[in-house]
């Protein structure tokens, strides 16, 4: 197996990345300690121990309660829920003019509120590319409840890219006058493609508001709401830094946000609520969109995972993902069998440009069979590698990249009818097709060992 030196030779900016290496070694013994081998990131982020103790400090150190009230427990709670609010902003380049913060669960909790709350209406659009996560095809329910037409721009094999020409078309379709609203990651998390941020004033320009999924993106990429101004951004946090899980925000423009209608009334989101007059009036954004009780004592510690990014530097943490990608890529497409049939296919840009660290593949067998992932997914824990197998939540991406047509959906559709439908169902309807794929994703602190173990491990498959 190629070895580090000539890993280096070929990826020599790597080697200004050792600060990850100590911090690895002081913040994440844990990791080693256990022998785990973590290739799951844009699964979700990896926390520091000193996040841990900071947050626990502040909790140990002040009494909080519930916040929005004029006593000084909820005074304090408030002022931290405030400044975390600034801090986020500060973080993403945002002006507080501009934008504002309006926290939820995750990443599915912001886009459900832009889904539920985007007035759409007959004559309305929704468009989106078919490389999205699930929870971003799922607003098209609210879009088709309310009579609005909802039209998938799709995405093209090998590199899984957009089609600049589909693109364009998609974007001239704006209705005058109505509400359109234009949809898309800022990195995919089936195939790791980066789709250009420049969408976002093209598609202003042509009348829509932009919806720009950061979740797979902000963990690897630094994000500036002052260059690229998209109006409805959700984050997870967790998969940043870890820590704390359950809290994620809807980062949003000011002007966008007046555009939403919400279904509901909650505690916390109104002004005035009157049961004998049965009428509400919703206070202003964020209050508005967050629903009873934040989560304040968890809300302390994205502070200190946006500090701990920042201490490290994205320059650092983005060529560090880079190099190790592009040597998952190099090496991976290089393994064949003896019979000549290459070990794995892989689904996206198999060079490091316009891409971030997630590597969507299938293992192939001597006479070019799928092996099935269930028995990777088996194989790869015995050695204690964490990767992700399935579709990843991103079925348009993986449609495309497994060749499974419109037509053969359909007609598995049509025969389940309303009917719950298995995987192993829906795998044998589609002829025993490889119908998911294996994500390996390296982030914050993937190092060279890491790769190495999966590449040792691949080459276990090889006949
Ligand atoms: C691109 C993208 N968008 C949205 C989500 C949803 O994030 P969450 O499950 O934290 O709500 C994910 C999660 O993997 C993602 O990768």
């Amino acid at each position: 197996m190629p070895d580090y030196s000539e890993f280096i030779q070929k990826y020599p900016a790597y080697d200004r990345t050792h600060d990850i290496d100590e911090l690895r070694d002081r913040d994440y013994p844990r990791l080693d300690r256990m022998g785990q081998v973590y290739l799951d990131y844009t699964g979700g982020g990896l926390y520091a121990e000193s996040q841990l103790k900071l947050h626990q400090q502040v909790l140990a150190e002040h009494v909080f309660g519930n916040p929005h009230s004029a006593n000084p427990t909820s005074q304090a709670a408030t002022r931290l829920i405030e400044n975390t609010r600034e801090r986020i902003l500060q973080f993403f380049h945002a002006d507080s003019e501009e934008y504002t913060v309006i926290f939820t669960q995750n990443a599915s909790g912001a886009l459900k509120l832009v889904g539920e709350s985007y007035p759409f209406a007959p004559g309305d659009r929704y468009l989106l590319t078919f490389d999205n996560h699930n929870s971003v095809n799922g607003i098209r329910e609210f879009a088709h409840a309310k009579g609005a037409e909802v039209t998938y721009i799709p995405v093209s094999l090998p590199d899984l890219r957009i089609d600049t020409t589909s693109l364009e078309a998609g974007l001239e379709t704006a209705a005058v006058g109505k509400n359109n609203l234009f949809a898309y990651p800022a990195q995919s998390n089936f195939s790791g493609v980066q789709h250009p941020l420049e969408w976002i004033e093209r598609a202003h320009t042509r009348g829509w508001d932009v919806l720009l999924d950061v979740a797979a993106f902000v963990p690897t990429n630094p994000l500036d709401l002052d260059k690229y101004k998209a109006d409805f951004v959700p984050v997870s946090f967790y998969k940043i830094f870890g820590y704390p899980t359950g809290i994620g925000a809807l980062v949003a423009r000011r002007s966008a946000i007046k555009k939403l209608r919400r279904p509901w009334f909650a505690g916390g989101t109104i002004t005035v609520a009157s049961v004998q007059g049965d009428k509400f009036y919703l206070a202003e954004a964020p209050a508005g969109f967050e629903d009873g009780t934040l989560d304040y004592l968890n809300i302390p510690a994205v502070e200190i995972g946006l500090n701990h990014i920042q201490a490290i530097g994205y320059e650092t943490i983005h060529e560090r993902v880079r190099a190790l990608t592009g040597w998952l890529l190099d090496n991976l497409s290089a393994l064949k069998h003896s019979t000549g049939v290459p070990l794995v296919r892989i689904y996206g840009p198999l060079n490091t440009v316009r891409r971030g660290g997630a590597v969507t593949l299938n293992f192939y067998d001597e006479a070019d069979r799928p092996f099935d992932i269930r028995y990777i997914d088996k194989a790869s824990s015995q050695v204690n590698i964490s990767l992700r197998t399935g579709c990843f939540c991103n079925p348009g991406a993986g449609e495309i990249a497994l060749g499974i047509s419109a037509a053969e959906l359909t007609t598995c559709f049509i025969k389940s009818g309303d009917d719950r439908l298995s995987y192993d169902d829906f795998r044998l309807c589609i002829d025993n097709k490889a119908s998911g794929a294996v994500r390996v994703s390296v982030g914050l602190v993937s190092n060279f060992e890491d790769v190495q173990a999966l590449l040792k491990f691949a080459t276990t498959l090889l006949k």
